[in-house]
């Protein structure tokens, strides 16, 4: 766990002198192009995929590599934690290596490493965490220990100029939720998903039909592959409830709408005697239908989370955004339904390129730059830091959200 608060004071000294230390020496002996800033190596392994960056504090992304388990995960049929830390350990060195040597940074170099320390799997983060601190133990770096999710919702002001406060949505295989970003560690969370999260359902509907042996999606998520079947479908098809829509706040829930499309699975299969484990003919179709009903549902609580931040002044009234990040804001089509809800409340909708949504190094790198240019959260090498697989993103505000009790004006979410 952190330290003390008298360890901590010792350890406060002790790093000042060593941050300026090792601020100098970033300082002094960079030659790669990014003048005198100073640099943070950031390093991710929360869930499947390996990857480190060295990013400049002008946000230069200098070096990046990544490694990703999807392919491995899609043959056992979803991720086996065991075989994450597996292939973690495996990757981790080299991944670090690469980054740093396209980015022609020595370790002494850095000002910072930044790595993903919470939530995730347990197992997972133990890797990043455990090559990481030893990093910085043999470098005499400074450690920033990062949220995972707090990195998804700044990646987008490496990308562009976006000031505090915003909205954000932050949709992945792991998580769903709501928030206001105040500052860089300042967040009001507005809602969460009370079951799983939007990318775990299409992955698991994606399995559920067989994508992984359809010809054209062999190699892509879950997600992925219902994106790509749901452009041939008609969802229409198969008219899906939008869940929750008697309850007035932003928390999400997706399991029953994975139920819906089960059962309608099932009862295709019965009609065209289909044995469970084959494509179905209306594959697409269902894609399309399950696409359009998790964009619905993300749409509509966050039209309510846009009408509560209004009245209660929680956004800027000049140039208001919405910040769409994760592996899931990858699907245009959920880009283009959000966009709908932005649009209609006088927002800018802004999305990081799909490479920044799905889980990467360079995320966490920015993440190390914006609190090492605000001072928040820098650690010496030596401090203890432990991993945490849940970690609740900033202060909780979703009973007032649910007690305010919005209605949301109907809007269309007519997509073609
Ligand atoms: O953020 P991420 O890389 O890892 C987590 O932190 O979970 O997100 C991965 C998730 C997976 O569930 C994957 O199916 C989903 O993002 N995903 C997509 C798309 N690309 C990735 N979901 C819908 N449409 C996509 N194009
Ligand atoms: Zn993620």
């Amino acid at each position: 766990m952190f330290p003390s608060k008298a360890n901590k004071l010792i350890l406060r000294l002790g790093w000042q002198f060593q941050r300026r230390r090792h601020g100098d020496v970033a300082m002094g002996k960079r030659s790669t192009g990014s003048g005198s800033s100073r640099l943070v190596l950031g390093i991710e392994t929360s869930c499947d995929e390996t990857g480190a960056a060295v990013v400049s504090e002008t946000g230069a992304i200098l070096g990046e590599s990544l490694h990703s388990q999807k392919e491995v995960h899609l043959r056992t049929g979803g991720i086996v934690p065991t075989v994450a830390q597996q292939l973690h350990r495996e990757h981790i060195e080299r991944i670090v290596q690469e980054a740093l040597e396209r980015s022609g940074v020595a370790p002494h170099q850095l000002s910072a490493v930044a790595t993903t320390v919470k939530p995730g799997l347990a197992l997972s983060l133990g890797v990043g965490l455990e090559f990481s601190r030893n990093f910085v133990r043999r470098h005499r770096t400074p450690f920033i220990p990062v949220h995972h999710m707090e990195a998804h919702a700044l990646t987008v002001r490496l990308l562009q100029p976006v000031s505090f406060p915003f909205l954000v949505l932050l949709v992945s295989g792991g998580h769903s939720l709501l928030a206001v970003a105040r500052g860089v560690d300042d967040f009001l969370l507005l809602g969460h998903t009370l079951d799983e999260a939007p990318g775990d359902t299409l992955d698991k509907v994606a399995r559920r039909l067989s994508l992984a042996k359809h010809p054209r999606c062999s190699t892509l998520s879950g997600g992925q592959a219902i994106e790509l079947l749901a452009q041939d479908g008609d969802r229409l098809q198969f008219p899906f409830r939008t869940p929750m829509g008697q309850t007035y706040d932003c928390c999400f829930s997706f399991a029953g709408i994975r139920n819906q499309v089960n059962m309608t699975i099932e009862k295709k299969e019965a009609e065209e005697g289909i044995e469970r484990g084959t494509l179905l003919p209306c594959v697409n179709d269902i894609a399309a239908a399950t696409q359009h009903t998790v964009a619905c549902h993300l749409a509509k609580r966050t039209h309510r989370a846009v009408l509560f931040c209004k009245a209660n002044k929680l956004l800027p009234s000049l140039e208001p955004t919405l910040v769409l990040s994760g592996g899931v804001a990858s699907n245009q089509y959920i880009r283009k339904a959000l966009g709908i809800i932005a649009e209609a409340s006088g927002l800018r909708l802004l999305c990081p390129p799909a490479k920044f949504c799905t889980d990467n190094g360079v995320m966490i790198a920015w993440n190390g730059v914006e609190r090492l240019r605000e001072e928040k959260g820098i650690l010496p090498p030596d401090a203890d830091v432990s991993y945490e697989p849940k970690a609740p993103l900033g202060t909780d505000l979703t009973s007032r959200v649910k007690a305010a009790a919005i209605r949301v004006p109907p809007i269309r979410i007519n997509i073609s």
